[in-house]
């Protein structure tokens, strides 16, 4: 994706809702976006699909797309963006975890930033197992998300996973992992700190010390050698988030405790 388009993406969110915006101008969700600018007339169900900056990307490509999330007023957004294009605007105010549709009707579905939502693997398998029994066979999943590993990111918190821990859970959930892409693997500030007094620091010090963001978007190629080195798996322990790309390819079994 090149920089007048993520330009563009940045003003979606200024001019519809700046105090959504994800506030880092390297977000791995540029890529997502990239990704997802590939698709051509596919059914995607866009799972937290926020004020539908992502959903545009797709729309725009001629794919139909659904949102869904549980953030009524961030849906009401999400129509104004799509009918300032005149599209058809599809969402619904509701939970992933008990998604108001049947049978496998979508072409792709999309998890942008919005699983860890749920809190636990109990509750995650449980949704991906009904996100899951939506998507047609063959279908894909598109899954972003912070990594657990990363101390500035995902913050040791449980409701992230590592890559490793991602991709299991995800096969394990009937698909097939096509591509992975660990985001921004650069150190911050405070990096060579040992991890107990790094966590002593209070949250608002480490946001301000965390520079890549602020400062590697001025750097000419960034996205690009973000997009190489995170290719390569020694990149994935400590990158602050993730992409996935998986196929559907079995029906999953059944979770636990599913009610
Ligand atoms: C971090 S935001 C990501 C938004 C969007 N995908 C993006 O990348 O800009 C997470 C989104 O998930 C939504 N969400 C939280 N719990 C949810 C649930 N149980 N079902 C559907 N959406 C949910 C939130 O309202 C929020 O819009």
């Amino acid at each position: 994706m090149d920089g007048k388009q993520r330009k563009k993406i940045y003003s979606r969110w200024m001019e519809y809702a700046p105090e959504r915006w994800w506030g880092d101008f390297v977000d791995i969700r540029f890529f997502l976006a990239h990704r997802l600018r590939e698709l051509r007339g596919k059914t995607v169900l866009d799972v937290g699909a926020n004020i539908g900056v992502i959903a545009y990307e797709m729309a725009e490509n001629g794919n139909r797309v659904v949102g869904l999330d549980t953030d009524c007023q961030a849906l009401e957004i999400f129509h104004r963006l799509f009918a300032h294009k005149g599209w058809d605007t599809e969402t619904v105010c509701g939970s992933m975890e008990r998604p108001p549709f049947a049978g496998e009707t979508f072409d792709t579905v999309v998890l942008g930033w919005s699983l860890y939502c749920l809190g636990n693997d109990e509750r995650k398998a449980r949704a991906l197992e009904r996100l899951a029994s939506l998507v047609k066979p063959g279908g894909a999943l598109y899954f972003v998300e912070a990594n657990r590993r990363c101390y500035i990111q995902g913050h040791g918190q449980e409701c992230f996973w590592t890559v490793a821990e991602a991709c299991k859970f995800l096969e394990s959930g009937g698909f097939r992992i096509k591509e992975v892409v660990g985001w921004n693997p650069l150190p911050s500030l405070v990096f060579w700190l040992p991890w107990r007094l790094k966590n002593a620091l209070p949250r608002k010090l480490v946001m301000l010390l965390y520079p890549p963001g602020r400062l590697v978007r001025f750097l000419p190629g960034w996205y690009a050698f973000f997009k190489w080195i995170g290719s390569c798996a020694f990149a994935w322990k400590y990158c602050r988030s993730y992409y996935i790309h998986c196929v559907k390819t079995a029906t999953p079994p059944p979770a636990s405790g599913n009610s």
